[in-house]
């Protein structure tokens, strides 16, 4: 029987091969233009060679103060497609998908990437500080910058650089987007409690609050093909008090569904420190699927598709994840920074046989070959090429 996990997945017309996805994540290799490199050419190229059936850039910032870094890649310019596009068609050719995540850091903005510290950048630093921006004038941690409230006019022209940076993403040849509204980014300080002061028509209640993801949702739809999925990363909850609980998120994955949204990726916390991964409130570190009853929930409370995340590390467990129908898609992250064979992996773990079956078969040949040569003692198994022509144990070629 083959693994769930190796079984494909629909969303409108695009079918991932594989519930495999390798998760967003931000590499800090593209200069102040934003434009994607060679380095990320040849990053997610390695994945689509590994056996992922999906493959998301990092993070596409849809304006320059959207990024968190001068490092972040963009999806503001026109002329970011072009070296996208060649991702995206690499990714196809080895019979991946192509996905996009656009995004805007909002409060989490102008800071130093995160092996210099993360800290906020500042005049006396070698790179300038740029005026970040966010739903309220309050600073996402003690120590960050006070970001710019938005004015209603200002938030219809962030709306409109998601449609077109979408339309973009289109145009160069991705065929899932993932919108980033977790981790206390823009779209983030919007939708908590936490985040969001704001008394006008995108603040206050629930409602209020969700207007500008649901905005953003509608400008989506109106630049990106209907037969192409859209998800949306969510930090389902807050974990902190008076924050985010699933039960607003449930209502939100409702509203999203409602225009054309097609599945809900479910992450967690970081509306009000620098990590996203987890919450000091918590007082625990995250241990393997901390967000896999996140995606549980909102899974089976909205009847929306999920992609569950977070320390995902073991096939196997990735496997019962969907067995026991906890999500539709297993996002990967640093596990496959670890291991950018691990799908691969994964789905020799998952064969009966342990086979090289999934593996491409320019790999998976000498690796079946060398398998042999391992475990058997008849000659005749450690044979490279036809009985006649070749003797046992002779030089590959
Ligand atoms: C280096 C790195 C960069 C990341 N960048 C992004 C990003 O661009 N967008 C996003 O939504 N999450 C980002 N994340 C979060 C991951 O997508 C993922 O949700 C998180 O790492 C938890 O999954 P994991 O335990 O499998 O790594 C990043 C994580 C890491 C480790």
């Amino acid at each position: 029987m083959t693994a769930k996990l190796l079984s494909p997945f629909t969303l409108r017309g695009v079918t991932l091969p594989n519930r495999m996805v390798v998760s967003p994540m931000q590499m800090y290799k593209s200069g102040p233009d934003g434009l994607s490199t060679d380095w990320h050419l040849v990053h997610l190229g390695k994945y689509a060679n590994a056996g992922f059936g999906t493959i998301f850039t990092e993070v596409l910032c849809v304006e320059p103060r959207g990024r968190s870094t001068y490092s972040d890649a963009g999806i503001w310019d026109d002329a970011h497609v072009k070296p996208l596009k060649r991702i995206a068609d690499f990714i196809r050719e080895q019979g991946s998908v192509p996905a996009a995540q656009i995004g805007h850091c909002g409060p989490k903005g102008s800071r130093q990437r995160p092996y210099e510290g993360l800290q906020p950048l500042s005049d006396e630093g070698s790179e300038a500080p740029w005026q970040v921006v966010a739903s309220t004038a309050e600073p996402s941690a003690p120590g960050y910058q006070t970001p710019h409230a938005l004015s209603i006019d200002e938030i219809q022209e962030i709306v409109a650089a998601f449609g077109e940076g979408a339309r973009r993403c289109d145009e160069a040849g991705f065929d899932v987007l993932d919108v980033h509204a977790a981790h206390g980014y823009l779209i983030h300080s919007f939708l908590s409690p936490l985040g969001n002061k704001r008394t006008d028509a995108y603040g206050g209640d629930q409602a209020g609050r969700m207007r500008f993801a649901l905005d953003i949702a509608d400008a989506l739809r109106r630049n990106w093909p209907d037969e192409k999925p859209i998800l949306y990363r969510l930090s389902c909850i807050d974990r902190m008090e008076g924050g985010l609980e699933v039960e607003d998120t449930v209502a939100l994955a409702r509203e999203l569904q409602a225009r054309g949204i097609d599945a809900i990726d479910c992450s967690s916390g970081g509306i009000k420190g620098p990590n996203s991964l987890f919450s000091l409130a918590t007082k625990a570190p995250p241990t393997q699927g901390f967000q896999v009853p996140l995606s549980d929930a909102v899974k089976h409370g909205s009847e929306m598709p999920t992609m569950a995340v977070g320390m995902i590390m073991d096939p196997e467990y990735a496997e019962q994840i969907l067995q026991d129908d906890k999500a539709d898609l297993i996002a990967v992250g640093r596990q496959a920074l670890f291991n950018p064979h691990w799908a691969l992996h994964a789905a020799r773990a998952l064969n009966e046989g342990q086979t090289f079956d999934d593996w491409p078969p320019n790999m998976g040949w000498w690796l079946e070959v060398r398998q042999r040569m391992l475990t058997s003692t008849n000659p005749e198994d450690w044979r490279i090429g036809p009985a006649a022509a070749n003797a046992p144990n002779q030089a590959a070629d």
